[in-house]
C-alpha cells in the first residue's frame, strides 16, 4: 500500500530528501508526497515549485495539512528546537514519523516521543544517513568478521571550517549536537558495542565563528572494555578532514584505517623479529549489501519498508536514542567537568 506523506520543514535539508524520493524507483511506488509545510509559506511554495509538485497541499500549520491531506506518514525536516512539538503532532494524529537528527534536544523530550510512538503504535526512526554509506559498512563487517581481531578502540578525528550561517551559528553545543552525533552514532554502529560513560571537554576556539561548542574532545568508555574517542572542530581551517571523520580501529591483532573517504588500510602483526613485528596488508571486505549504502535513500526505504511490512528499522527511535545519549552525557560532560554514565536501560 502507498502511504500518504507531509513533509514538515522545507529548508536546506528539504532538498536531499526530495531528491532521493524522486530519484528512487523502490522509494517512488512506496510514498506519495502529499502536503508541504513551513513556517515561512513562500518557503514551502518555493520547494514544490523547484520539485515540480503541482498538487501537494501547502501550509504553516501541521495539524490541518495532516488532516486536510489524510496523511499516515511524516517527514520531519524542520530544525532540532521545533522537532518534539511536529513529531508529537504528527504520532498523535496518527502518523508514522521518520525525523532528521537529533532525534531529540534533550533525553526527556526524546523519552516523551519514545512513549507516544509506542502508546500510538506508530513507526518512529531518525535519519543517521552517515552510516549508511559503504566506509561505514566496510568498517562494520570488518569488525564483525574479526579481521583485526577483537575491537578495543575507535578513534575519531574530525577538523573542518564550514561557513553555514542561519540556526548553526546561533545554536549551543553545535558541533556536538549538530555534527558530533553522526561519528558518535557511526563507532556505536561499527563497534557493536554499548557506549557507558563519557568525559569531554568542548570549546568555543578562537577565531570561531560560532555562538558556542565549535570544538570538543570525547573519550567515551564502551562495553567489553573498549574506547571510542572523538576530536573535532567546525572552525578548523587549512586541509580538512572528510565529513565523515578520519579513522583508526585497533584491535587486539591489528589496526584498521580509513580516511573517510578512498583510503583503507587493514594490517596485522607481521613476522618480523626484535622490538616491532612489522605488519602485514589484509584485504578489507566489501559492504554486505549495496542498498545500504546510499545515505538519506538508505534510510528512507529502510523506514518506508518498516511501515509497509511491519519490520523494525534499523535507526528506530529506541535504538537512536542511545546516540542521543552520547551526545548530551558529552555536553553535561563539558558543563560539569565530570565524567557522565550514560549507559540506558536495554543496553
Ligand atoms: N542528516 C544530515 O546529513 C543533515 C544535514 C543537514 C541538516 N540536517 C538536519 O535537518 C534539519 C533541518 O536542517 P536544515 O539545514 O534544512 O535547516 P533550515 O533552517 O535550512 O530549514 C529548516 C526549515 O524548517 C522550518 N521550520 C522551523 N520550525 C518549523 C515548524 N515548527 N513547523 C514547520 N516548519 C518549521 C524553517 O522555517 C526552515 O525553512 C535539522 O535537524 C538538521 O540537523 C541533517
Amino acid at each position: 500500500m502507498t502511504s500518504r506523506a507531509v513533509l514538515c520543514g522545507c529548508g536546506a535539508m528539504a532538498r536531499g530528501w526530495l531528491k532521493a524520493l524522486q530519484s528512487a524507483d523502490e522509494l517512488k511506488g512506496g510514498v506519495e508526497l502529499v502536503g508541504l509545510v513551513d513556517l515561512d509559506r513562500a518557503t514551502a511554495q518555493a520547494l514544490a515549485n523547484e520539485f515540480g509538485l503541482d498538487d501537494v497541499v501547502i501550509g504553516t500549520d501541521l495539524a490541518a495539512v495532516l488532516e486536510q491531506t489524510q496523511a499516515n506518514m511524516l517527514f520531519d525536516v524542520v530544525v532540532p528546537s521545533a522537532r518534539a512539538g511536529v513529531v508529537a503532532t504528527a504520532l498523535r494524529h496518527g502518523c508514522h514519523v521518520l525525523s532528521e537528527k537529533p532525534l531529540a534536544t534533550s533525553l526527556e523530550e526524546g523519552a516523551m516521543l519514545l512513549q507516544l510512538a509506542a502508546e500510538t503504535g506508530r513507526v518512529h526512526a531518525v535519519v543517521q544517513n552517515r552510516r549508511f554509506i559503504a566506509g561505514i559498512r566496510r568498517l562494520r563487517r570488518a569488525v564483525e568478521d574479526g579481521l583485526i581481531g577483537e575491537l578495543t578502540g575507535i578513534h575519531c578525528d574530525f577538523f573542518i571550517g564550514p561557513h553555514f550561517g542561519g540556526f548553526r551559528e546561533a545554536m549551543d553545543n553545535v558541533l556536538l549536537l549538530d555534527m558530533a552525533i553522526h561519528t558518535f552514532d557511526a563507532a556505536r554502529f561499527v563497534s557493536g558495542k554499548q557506549p557507558l560513560s563519557v568525559y569531554c571537554v568542548e570549546t568555543n576556539p578562537s577565531g570561531s565563528w560560532y555562538a558556542h561548542g565549535a570544538a570538543a574532545n570525547a573519550i567515551f568508555r564502551l562495553s567489553g572494555d573498549a574506547v571510542f574517542t572523538y576530536r573535532g572542530s567546525w572552525c578548523a581551517e587549512g586541509r580538512r578532514t572528510s565529513w565523515e571523520s578520519a579513522w583508526r580501529l585497533v584491535g587486539s591483532k591489528g589496526m584498521l584505517t580509513w580516511d573517510g573517504e578512498g583510503a583503507f588500510e587493514a594490517t596485522v602483526a607481521g613476522a618480523e623479529p626484535g622490538l616491532l613485528r612489522g605488519f602485514k596488508a589484509l584485504a578489507l571486505p566489501e559492504a554486505p549489501f549495496e542498498d545500504e549504502t546510499h545515505g538519506h535513500r538508505s534510510v528512507i526505504s529502510d523506514f518506508i519498508r518498516a511501515v509497509r511490512d511491519g519490520t523494525t528499522p534499523e535507526t528506530v527511535s529506541t535504538d537512536n536514542i542511545k546516540s542521543l545519549a552520547m551526545v548530551l552525557g558529552a555536553i553535561e560532560s563539558a558543563r560539569t567537568g565530570l565524567p557522565i554514565d550514560i549507559s540506558l536501560q536495554g543496553n
